[in-house]
């Protein structure tokens, strides 16, 4: 395809469409069709410079800092009108760009204002408190502050909703944001930032750095003006991060993948309970941090579960991503294609049996995009990569327990933990299930439900801090205590503590 057919795309830096200091770009690829529809601009360690220097210079002068916490409020809540405007063009972009199911973007689209209405309605409720101190003469008082300039490093698997989850709170807060979209998926960013710039928020406050992890994302993680990153993706990249940013200690809030257990019992309301196994493994064709990887099925039921489990697969229409008929789309780019595939071929090499796929896709809808066929692993123990290993990818591993204990051994026995699924009628199994189980989110005969309102996170190596709810405001806040001497008496021993 020639260049001058591809759609482009500028860089958002302080208030204005930019190309890159070097002037170079890279293609972003439709990954249904396998061909390049984009032009990016590929970022690099001056474009971060001259972005983190207006979101400084944004956070510290001029407009930004001298709006109430009200008028922030108020700004947020015009950008969550404007995605509503935009949301169908928004999830177009997704589902060009990243292979998402329109069928899925449109409700995510339509959803993600949500985000930007409640941190609106938070931005100006966060108070600080009066301590009723214990030293007499003193009045003491808190307040919460921003933290500055905080990068966003998002991942290509649902790039505007991870966005946002960083985006609408830290506004809220009073920071200022460099957002650095993954290279595979870098148009949705830089198509909001149309509606950030309607909205009217003082240039500096967004901006947009496209470009590579190590061109892009390094200069931001280690300059030293960056007060906070937050972070979702692997967990690789997640450690290398925490890492550079220990160096100048910034805070690192960051959500790091799963090999989440979805546990099914033999008290379990069966057919719901495949329609949540299908949910937690082939939805959003695997490529989600709380893929419900490892399903645990009760011995009683394993084989008749099993049964049931891959005919339903097997119907999953595959094909367009844009038709709303599809039910699995593509892999989003060819190194998570050729990861999944390689996964496929490690599980088979473990002695694991595929009862459902076992490669890539070669039916006639899916045309010379990435598809992987729709598999169902079964023989397979915990002890195995496929069954340690966050594939990213519609994979799974059937895994069969015995009883209640042993359910909770193997469902811990990974390092990490940010979901899990537990589908059972008995309320006091549920409720120790929920007890026992080491994970950020936890799901009860559902599976995949995420909100604005419910703290998002992960228990072990699946991450540090929250997302979503009131309380994860703070991750973007720090504390200050002011202390007052009322009483205008003479001081006592300066060489004591008061
Ligand atoms: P990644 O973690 O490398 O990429 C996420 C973001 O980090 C991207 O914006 C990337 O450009 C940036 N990045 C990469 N290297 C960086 C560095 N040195 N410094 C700063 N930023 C950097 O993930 P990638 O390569 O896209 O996918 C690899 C695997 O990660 C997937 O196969 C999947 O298992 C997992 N993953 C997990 C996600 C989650 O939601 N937990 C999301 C996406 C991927
Ligand atoms: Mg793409």
């Amino acid at each position: 395809m020639a260049s001058e057919s591809l759609q482009t795309y500028q860089m958002y830096i302080d208030g204005a469409w930019v190309e890159a200091a070097g002037g170079e770009t890279f293609e972003s690829f439709n990954p249904f069709t396998a061909k390049p529809w984009a032009l990016i601009p590929r970022g690099g360690a001056e474009d971060v410079e001259r972005a983190v220097a207006a979101a400084h210079r944004a956070a510290t002068s001029g407009d930004w800092p001298a709006m109430t916490a009200s008028q922030r409020g108020h700004m947020l809540r015009k950008l969550g009108d404007l995605v509503v405007d935009a949301a169908d063009d928004l999830a177009k972009t997704e589902v060009r760009d990243n292979g998402k199911l329109l069928a899925e973007m449109n409700g995510q689209t339509r959803y993600l204002p949500q985000w930007y209405y409640y941190y609106a309605g938070l931005a100006d409720k966060i108070e600080g408190s009066v301590i009723p101190i214990d030293k007499p003469g003193h009045f003491n008082y808190t307040k919460w502050e921003p933290l500055g300039v905080v990068a966003c490093i998002i991942p290509w698997n649902s790039p505007l909703l991870l966005m946002a989850w960083k985006l609408a709170p830290l506004l809220a807060a009073g920071n200022t944001a460099v957002i650095k979209p993954s290279e595979f998926t870098s148009a949705s960013a830089l198509e909001f930032m149309k509606l950030v710039e309607q909205a009217g928020f003082p240039p500096g406050v967004v901006n947009v750095v496209t470009g590579f992890g190590p061109e892009v994302g390094g200069p931001l993680v280690e300059h030293p003006k960056v007060a906070k990153i937050a972070f979702t993706g692997s967990d690789r990249t997640g450690k290398l991060i925490y890492q550079q940013a220990a160096k100048d200690l910034k805070k690192v809030s960051m959500e790091l993948g799963g090999k989440s257990p979805n546990i099914v019992f033999a008290d379990a309301h069966i057919e719901n309970a495949v329609k949540g196994a299908v949910s937690g493994i082939f939805a959003a064709t695997g490529q989600t941090c709380i893929a419900g990887s490892r399903l645990l099925v009760q011995e009683s039921i394993h084989n008749e579960f099993v049964d049931k489990l891959v005919s339903l697969g097997a119907q999953a229409r595959m094909g367009n991503p844009m038709s709303l008929e599809t039910q699995v789309g593509p892999v989003t780019n060819i190194p998570q294609y050729e990861k999944v595939l390689g996964y496929i071929d490690i599980a088979k090499g473990e002695g694991a049996e595929a009862v459902l796929g076992g490669g890539r896709a070669e039916r006639p809808e899916c045309g010379d995009g990435w598809f992987v066929e729709p598999t169902i692993f079964t023989g397979v123990r915990n002890d195995m990569r496929i069954a340690q290993e966050e594939v990213f990818g519609p994979v799974l591993s059937v895994i069969p327990f015995k009883d209640d204990e042993e359910a909770i051994a193997i469902g811990n026995d990974v390092l990490f933990g940010l979901a899990a699924g537990v589908w059972t009628q008995n309320i006091g199994r549920a409720i120790t299930m929920a007890d026992k189980l080491q994970a950020g989110t936890i799901w009860v005969n559902t599976y995949r439900a995420v909100s604005y309102l419910s703290p998002f996170g992960g228990y072990k190596h699946s991450g540090l801090g929250r997302e979503n709810g009131q309380q994860m405001i703070k991750e973007y806040l720090q504390q200050k205590s002011v202390w007052i001497e009322t009483s205008n008496a003479e001081a006592p021993n300066p060489f004591v503590m008061r």
